[in-house]
């Protein structure tokens, strides 16, 4: 049993992989948070945590309590801790305060899924109802626990038991009370092209925040925090990684108390939130997935690629091979007709490429960024003999056909926008803001999510489509919709996202034959969410090998590599103008799906000749990708080299690959240190042709060789022997 109730202590003691996670009902009924770490026995938390006392000091006497000293699950406003409350409420009269006591407790063998949006599957779970002393309230806390990841998964729901409508201010998904505050915080900030880039700081007293106020969960900062001790590298200390299930706007917050303790919580974001829930209903808070690493971040990335690989990612598709897709975007951009998009599928013939995806610009007057976004219907003066041609000719050449949709959008200038301009998310009396020359559409109104399924499966229904590539192009603004009363327009960026979500399900469940990956702007909403329908995501569409050093390393904090797409692209670069050699864009594209996404008529005969022994390769370490464990080494974020190995489960094989930016004249000798191998097995490196223990290869290191030039890489295989 992974949850356990002790009756005597009123303590529960949850176990995950590794970690216990402790709280305990005090004498008031109010949820006490004792402990969230490495596993620990069934002692009576309680007494170790307050310092000898039989109780917590907070509850005596009982009368004289200070909130504001409590850890808590679920701190509520209004009762003296001044801290981040998790729920904030207001009733019709104006009241704020709630108080929230044990009411019951469940124990659940199987987590019930959450209602219209994803979440992980399965898990022992832990229901703990706690009721408003002066009201028909109850916050219900959920929290999953499982046998192979060292994570805890919760979740909230707020239900209204009583017959007025309360208002909604604050609904975070999981509030964390941890035991100090010199810990630092690793977040992922980031924009278009550069995703994803690592920052670290202290915690400081007060509170630090990430969010998205943007409708999506965005580049700017990805959902995901780490709380890490001062000395945490990739291979010791403790690290707290906490990410959300969620794809729209939130916040994470942490906060230095004044008692030497502090406060991670977090969820939908409350900026511009008000939710009215009515008599009878309940409201749901996305998850929020916990994992905890007392070995550094590789082993906290570890637990969170394992759990997304095992309870998140759809499984039909998760440890399949991936398609490996050329896909026409910089090659052709919205310049083509079937000659150019036959040519590109007649030079990747043979090759090991299996998949070819039309990108951008196939329907509509779609021949630019300005016009034709929600017209679904396929132009036929630039697809002569309309996609059939087209697929034909794909499947012919014996490769996979994919397709590019941005569902969500429209272009004022399109048969939709004119047809239904209130359906593009505007506010009467302001101006729309365009960006990229298009609006959202409004995923609040049922009549426009049914447009949108029917408009995207009318395509699917009629076409040998393989492959689905859904993009979304900006964010969210004005945040209004016609379709929602004066006093519920708060709820508006929650209920957009529930919308994404309703025509993810019906579009993707009814189509199970297809593989969806999805996009935005590259890697703007690269999160758990997503995951839960889409088994890879583009990553950034900044395709430049170095820039992708850093890139994947700071998606792969979270995110299990297979989930990140990558592709060779052409030099210069598009987004960096800088030329790397094609080696080296094959060698970091393979740490992820790979793919490529280039003009085959601009390669050299030499690349071209390149690929059938690139896509080879990649097919020889898929599985690691796909089912091994990953471990950085070395980041271009801090200096010259770039280093990852992907180690097989069971240790019989794995892979290192090396890069270096620039070439130093004179330099000192790098080694690298590999991981994760047996000691006592042999392994055979092939590129060094020679056999080794696995002791000697992680002790005394390998140097590599790279040839003088700029952004090389050098790709080590390991196999047990
Ligand atoms: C976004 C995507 C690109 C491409 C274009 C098409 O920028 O990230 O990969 O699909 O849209 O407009």
């Amino acid at each position: 049993m992974a949850i356990i109730y002790c009756e005597q202590r009123k303590m529960f003691y949850l176990e995950s992989k590794d970690v216990t996670y402790a709280f305990y009902i005090n004498k008031i009924g109010f949820p006490e948070h004792l402990y969230y770490g490495k596993r620990v026995g069934h002692d009576a938390l309680n007494y170790a945590y307050s310092g000898g006392a039989t109780s917590h000091r907070a509850y005596i006497p009982e009368v004289n309590i200070s909130y504001n000293d409590l850890p808590a699950e679920a701190p509520f406003y209004g009762n003296g801790d001044f801290r981040e409350p998790m729920v904030q409420i207001m009733d019709g009269k104006g009241d704020r305060l709630i108080q929230l006591v044990y009411e019951s407790h469940e124990i659940l063998p199987v987590k019930p899924a959450l209602p219209g949006m994803p979440s992980l599957r399965g898990g022992e779970t832990l229901k703990l109802t706690l009721k408003d002393m002066t009201r028909e309230l109850r916050v219900i806390l959920y929290y999953t626990v499982y046998e192979d990841a060292s994570a805890i998964v919760r979740h909230t729901e707020i239900v209204n038991s009583g017959t007025e409508s309360v208002d909604l201010l604050r609904a975070y998904s999981f509030c964390l009370d941890l035991p100090r505050n010199d810990y630092e915080l690793i977040t992922l900030h980031g924009a278009w092209a550069r995703e994803c880039e690592m920052e670290r700081v202290p915690m400081h007293h007060g509170v630090m925040a990430v969010d998205s106020k943007r409708g999506s969960s965005s580049a700017t900062n990805n959902p995901f925090m780490a709380v890490v001790s001062p000395h945490t590298d990739e291979f010791h200390g403790e690290a707290y990684g906490c990410n959300l299930v969620w794809s729209g706007s939130y916040v994470l917050k942490a906060e230095a108390g004044i008692g030497g303790a502090s406060r991670i919580l977090g969820g939908i974001n409350d900026f511009d939130f008000r939710w009215k829930l009515c008599a009878g209903e309940t409201f749901c808070t996305p998850e929020a997935v916990l994992v905890y690493s007392s070995e550094g971040l590789n082993k906290m990335s570890q637990s969170f690629h394992d759990l997304y690989r095992g309870y998140l990612i759809p499984e039909k598709h998760v440890y399949s091979p991936r398609p490996v897709v050329i896909n026409n975007w910089e090659g052709t951009y919205f310049d083509f007709d079937n000659e150019r998009l036959m040519a590109i599928v007649d030079a990747v013939r043979g090759t090991g490429i299996d998949t070819f995806v039309l990108d951008d610009g196939w329907f509509g007057a779609r021949n630019h960024a300005k016009a034709g976004l929600g017209d679904w219907v396929v132009n036929t003066e630039k697809l002569k003999g309309g996609l059939k041609t087209i697929i034909d000719y794909v499947h012919n050449a014996g490769l996979k056909f994919g397709l590019w949709f941005e569902p969500e959008m429209v272009n004022p200038d399109s048969d939709l926008y004119r047809a239904h301009p209130d359906w593009a998310i505007h506010c009467p009396g302001h101006e729309p803001m365009l960006s990229r020359t298009q609006m959202v559409l409004d995923l609040t109104r049922a009549e426009v999510r049914d447009y949108l399924v029917d408009a995207v499966s009318a395509i699917l229904d009629t076409h040998d489509i393989d492959y689905v590539k859904w993009d979304s192009n900006r964010a969210l603004t004005e945040n209004f919709s016609l379709g929602l009363n004066a006093d519920c327009q708060q709820e508006f960026h929650t209920r957009w996202t529930l919308g994404l979500y309703d025509i993810f399900e019906r579009i993707i469940n009814s189509h199970p034959d297809i593989f969806f990956e999805g996009c935005s702007s590259g890697g703007a909403r690269f999160d758990a969410g997503m995951l839960y329908y889409f088994p890879q995501i583009w990553t950034s569409d900044d395709t430049d090998a170095y820039m992708r050093t850093r890139i994947q390393y700071g998606t792969s904090l979270a995110y299990p590599l297979s989930s990140l797409s990558c592709h060779v692209s052409i030099c210069p670069n598009h987004q960096t103008g800088r030329t790397t050699p094609f080696a080296t864009r094959a060698a970091i594209a393979h740490l992820g799906a790979t793919g490529y996404e280039l003009d085959t008529a601009r390669m050299i005969a030499e690349e071209i000749a390149a690929i059938p022994a690139q896509v080879e390769a990649y097919h020889a370490m898929e599985e690691l990708i796909l089912c091994g464990d990953s471990y950085r080494l070395e980041s271009t974020m801090e200096g010259n080299y770039f280093a990852e190995m992907v180690v097989a489960k069971d240790r019989s094989r794995a892979v290192l690959t090396v890069f270096r930016a620039l070439v130093m004249a004179n330099a000192e000798t790098k080694r690298v240190y590999p991981v994760g191998l047996e000691e006592n097995a042999v392994y055979r490196i092939p590129e060094l042709e020679i056999e080794l223990h696995g002791s000697t290869i992680m002790n005394v290191g390998l140097v590599p060789k790279f040839v003088r030039e700029d952004f090389t890489a050098a790709v080590f295989t390991f196999e047990k022997i």
